[in-house]
């Protein structure tokens, strides 16, 4: 979900609106928003995108408005009904919530509530919120929202308005995301910094247990348990708000398609410098003597960013020697863990926010383990627990189907590989400086590539677009990129699709091979290609619709299959950045021919803060 929250000198609605715009990526099942209105509150919410409740918000009556809060839903508890969606009130209409996360004990707190008269509108726990600060609330909103929240047990981000108070908001957290916007007239709420763009880049992240009263242009934070000023730290942020806009491309997810190059780019500069094999990586907090003394690396990670951990095992096995195992956060969290401290745990997220994979840090944390994250969200959560942090310089990504924030930790997990080896010395100098090379100079092959590649799909598409299941196969450093390339299919354009490494084929999914199973596959000329081309024949020997990414030259794929597409020789190392390309762009070419929405796909959010 995404909160945004204002009090200051504008008029509120839009500010309301431009921000809940920028965070629509984290749910839109519905939206709502509230102003403050001549001792009122006036509340518009509706259900489906931002742009049906910007169908009925009426801005003439808040048009004097200064105070406001709006959020969009990704729906937890609840359908996504318009009932349902926030912002949610008390009894009295006067007390409005919005919030992100989830109320653990909001069944016993409702019945509680229910029995002394309350009555709820909604199947929400966010209601429940509502209620019980209302059951405290006499005429100190501060101390009603402290008393209620030593009640509730859960996560959350949330902003509270009173009507009686039309220059205060009061925002809390705890193990959701929030963060607060500063300048001299107005303060901001929001769940991610993008909202806040547009306005400020003056910025503090809240953490867990705090509370922050808020007002036109001043603001103090205490601990929810305590009343006790803290002084905390305001951070600049250097993305800017066109940063956050499409820049003329039809979606999100395009542009940040395109975009690859510099945030790969962006990533690897300043830390490598390949001539003098030099690869420096001093904020991952780690001396030489703890690097050479770990023992087993632990990958922890959801989604597109557990792709990259899948990578990142075969390069960090290869070039430094030391065992890694790599998990789901959901399943890391809840198995048996064997980790000390000379295991290193590290986190990979595009958000820094991910409640499954922060949980996993957690508890890593607490069996002694270290902590690293790779992360592309200045100031996230995982960033501030972690014990070091690589940070990913992606820039914003707002299409929910991760792109440029895939490659960047690819090119990041490539960069600490470089280091671990230089410092554990299992790397020679003049390999390091070869790798390194590489890994600079992929991202002006795919500058140079992307045109190429996108007009080679866009042909091939008119064939497979109206597919009913696709199958992603490769081997080696590419058979994540093959879960990489289905992931992104099922997702944007709701085919159903499996990756699958070539050589497992034979153990089941090959009876799903007929003349209508699409099979793109991944075959450059590396260590593997000779396996690969075995696996691609068993394909074509059951008249499976092949469709074959390989390397310029390679003369046997046009014998295979009328659908080949080329792509240049890299170093073998550097194939799954590379890729990665075409399989994105055939996911985004289907999804737009099908007319489904690209950058926000149904059910899905960018950023699951909830379990
Ligand atoms: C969500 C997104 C995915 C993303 C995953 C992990 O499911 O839809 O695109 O890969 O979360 O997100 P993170 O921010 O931790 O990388």
């Amino acid at each position: 979900c995404g909160i945004v929250g204002y009090v200051g000198t504008r008029r509120v609605v839009p500010v309301l609106i431009e921000g809940l715009r920028r965070l629509e990526y984290r749910g839109y099942d519905s939206a709502g928003l509230v102003y403050h209105y001549e001792g009122e509150l006036v509340r518009y919410r509706a259900r489906g995108k931002l742009s049906n409740l910007e169908e009925v918000v009426d801005e003439n009556i808040g048009v004097a408005s200064r105070t406001g809060l709006g959020h969009t839903r990704w729906a937890t508890h609840g359908a996504p009904t318009r009932d349902n969606a926030h912002p949610h009130t008390d009894c009295t209409g006067e007390l409005v919530v919005v919030h992100n996360g989830i109320i653990e004990n909001y069944g016993a707190l409702k019945e509680e509530l229910r029995a002394k008269g309350h009555e709820f509108s909604s199947e929400t726990d966010t209601e429940v919120l509502a209620h019980l600060i209302e059951e405290y609330l006499e005429d100190d909103l501060v101390a009603a929202v402290r008393q209620a929240l030593a009640r509730v047990e859960g996560s959350y981000a949330l902003g509270v308005l009173w009507a009686r108070e039309p220059q205060k908001l009061i925002a809390a957290r705890n193990h959701s995301p929030l963060v607060l916007g500063v300048d001299e007239e107005a303060c901001y709420i929001a769940s991610d910094i993008p909202a806040l763009l547009p306005y400020t880049r003056q910025v503090i992240f809240l953490d867990d247990r705090e509370l922050a009263v808020l007002e036109p242009g001043s603001y103090t934070i205490t601990r929810i348990d305590d009343e006790e000023v803290l002084d905390k730290k305001i951070s600049t942020i250097d993305w800017n708000a066109s940063m956050a806009e499409k820049a003329g491309f039809k979606h999100f997810m395009l542009k940040e398609i395109f975009e690859q190059p510099e945030a790969i780019l962006n990533t690897v500069k300043g830390r490598i410098i390949p001539d003098s094999g030099q690869v420096d990586l001093p904020e991952i907090g780690l001396d030489d003597e703890t690097i050479r003394g770990i023992e087993r690396i632990a990958l922890v990670a959801c989604g597109t960013s557990w792709h990259a951990a899948l990578v990142a095992k075969y390069w960090i096995e290869k070039w430094v020697g030391v065992p890694v195992e790599v998990d789901i956060a959901s399943e890391f969290r809840y198995r048996t863990l064997l980790l000390n401290d000379r295991v290193l745990t590290i986190s990979i997220s595009q958000s820094g926010e991910t409640a499954d994979t922060l949980a996993g840090i957690r508890l890593a944390s607490q069996l002694g383990s270290r902590i690293l994250t790779i992360c592309n969200v200045v100031g996230s959560t995982m960033t501030r627990e972690a014990d070091g942090v690589i940070y990913t310089h992606a820039g914003p990504e707002i299409g929910v189907a991760s792109t440029k924030a895939f490659t960047s930790q690819l090119a990041a997990l490539f960069l600490l590989t470089l280091y671990l080896g230089k410092v554990r010395e299992t790397i020679e100098p003049e390999t390091l400086r070869e790798l390194g090379h590489a890994l600079v100079g992929i991202a002006g092959v795919i500058e140079e590539e992307l045109p190429t590649i996108r007009s080679q799909i866009q042909e091939l598409i008119e064939r497979y677009y109206d597919s009913r299941d696709f199958l992603f196969v490769g081997r080696g450093l590419n058979f994540p990129i093959a879960l990489e390339g289905a992931l992104k299919l099922k997702e944007i354009s709701y085919i159903h699709a499996e990756g699958y490494a070539s050589g497992e084929l034979k153990h089941g999914p090959i009876a799903l091979i007929d003349k209508d199973m699409p099979v793109m596959a991944l075959v450059p000329r590396d260590g593997v290609y000779q396996k690969s081309i075995s696996n691609v024949e068993e394909i074509k020997a059951r008249q499976g619709r092949l469709v074959l990414i390989g390397t310029r030259g390679d003369e046997h794929l046009p014998t295979l299959t009328d659908d080949v597409l080329y792509l240049p020789r890299v170093h073998d190392e550097l194939n799954p950045l590379l890729y990665t390309i075409p399989a994105q762009l055939l996911a985004y070419e289907i999804a737009n021919r099908r007319g489904c929405d690209v950058d926000q796909p149904r059910n899905l959010a960018k950023s699951v803060t909830v379990e």
